[in-house]
């Protein structure tokens, strides 16, 4: 059995927990009770955005679990409106504030918002930003291949992450690929499918029972055994645990392939309309 270790090392040399909590769409009380107990059954990633509105109640939760802020990997997003109005350091800064925290250990451009063609100055303004001990790692989401070419040969630096709308139903073979070329870790949004649909497909289920695991471990397992870091969003302390206990079993590459083949291409994903509105 090929065990996969528990964390992933980014190109920036930082050490990124494979699993990592979800936080959108909940605010206020729900989020930091939903990252309370994350904290307590063992998460140590957590994954919020400025454009959530949860990073107070996401940083009251760190604040307060008495884990040491050196082994949490707190990851926020710039939003639209800070690339707006070129503000990119008030955008952290205001996120820090929120989250009260000194630094984040990855910042995400949200969306890459092609037609704004403000991402290669965001994001070089965000590695400043590292230089300065605000930031360990620069990343970006929702990017695809043509964004990233243009971000690396522009910049002559490589983000250390894309968060994308990634599971077994929406497999992105070629922004993978893209990925693996430049040694940008891939992560996955919305990893369970969100709605449950995926947790009820046949083959998901057939390899659950064959492996005594639930659908949600088989779906996260698919991602870990390819070196995709996911951000499953729970609120249940029981499917939180369960969600983080996937690093004791192991699919046989064959049922990966399987679970791939689910794939129902890119025009399952929500990107096209969100890159625009974002
Ligand atoms: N970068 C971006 O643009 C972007 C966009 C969207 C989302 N995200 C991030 O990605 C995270 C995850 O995506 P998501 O929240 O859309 O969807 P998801 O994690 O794929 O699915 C969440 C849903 O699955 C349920 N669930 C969780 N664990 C389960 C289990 N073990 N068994 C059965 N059901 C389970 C949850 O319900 P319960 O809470 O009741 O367990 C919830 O309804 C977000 O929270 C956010 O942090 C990023």
């Amino acid at each position: 059995m090929t065990l996969t270790p528990s964390t992933i090392t980014l190109n920036s040399g930082a050490v990124l927990p494979r699993i990592g909590l979800g936080t959108w769409p909940l605010t206020g009380a729900d989020a930091e009770r939903a990252v309370a107990s994350g904290i307590e059954v063992g998460y140590r990633h957590l994954d919020t955005a400025a454009a959530y509105g949860n990073e107070k109640a996401v940083g009251a939760a760190v604040n307060r679990s008495g884990v040491a802020r050196s082994e949490m990997f707190v990851t926020s997003k710039i939003q639209g409106k800070d690339e707006d109005s070129r503000d990119v350091r008030g955008g952290l800064e205001r996120s820090l504030t929120e989250l009260d925290l000194e630094y984040l250990d990855l910042y995400l451009i949200h969306w890459p918002r092609p037609r704004l063609g403000r991402y290669v100055e965001t994001f070089t303004a965000m590695l400043d930003l590292v230089d300065e001990g605000l930031i360990r790692s620069v990343g970006v989401s929702n990017f695809k291949p043509a964004h990233l070419e243009r971000l690396i040969s522009e910049t002559g630096q490589v983000p250390a992450v894309n968060q994308i709308q990634l599971n077994t139903t929406l497999a992105r073979l070629q922004t993978r690929e893209c990925h693996a070329r430049h040694g940008i870790v891939t992560g996955a949004w919305s990893p369970l499918g969100s709605d449950g649909t995926l947790l009820r497909e046949p083959i998901v289920v057939a390899l659950a029972e064959k492996y005594g695991r639930t659908p949600a471990q088989i779906a996260l397992r698919w991602h870990v055994q390819q070196d995709i870091v996911a951000v499953p969003r729970s609120v249940d302390p029981k499917r939180q645990a369960q969600n983080l206990d996937v690093f004791g079993f192991a699919l046989e590459p064959a049922e990966i392939d399987e679970l791939t083949g689910l794939d129902r291409g890119e025009a399952a994903a929500h990107d096209a309309d969100l890159e625009e509105r974002t």
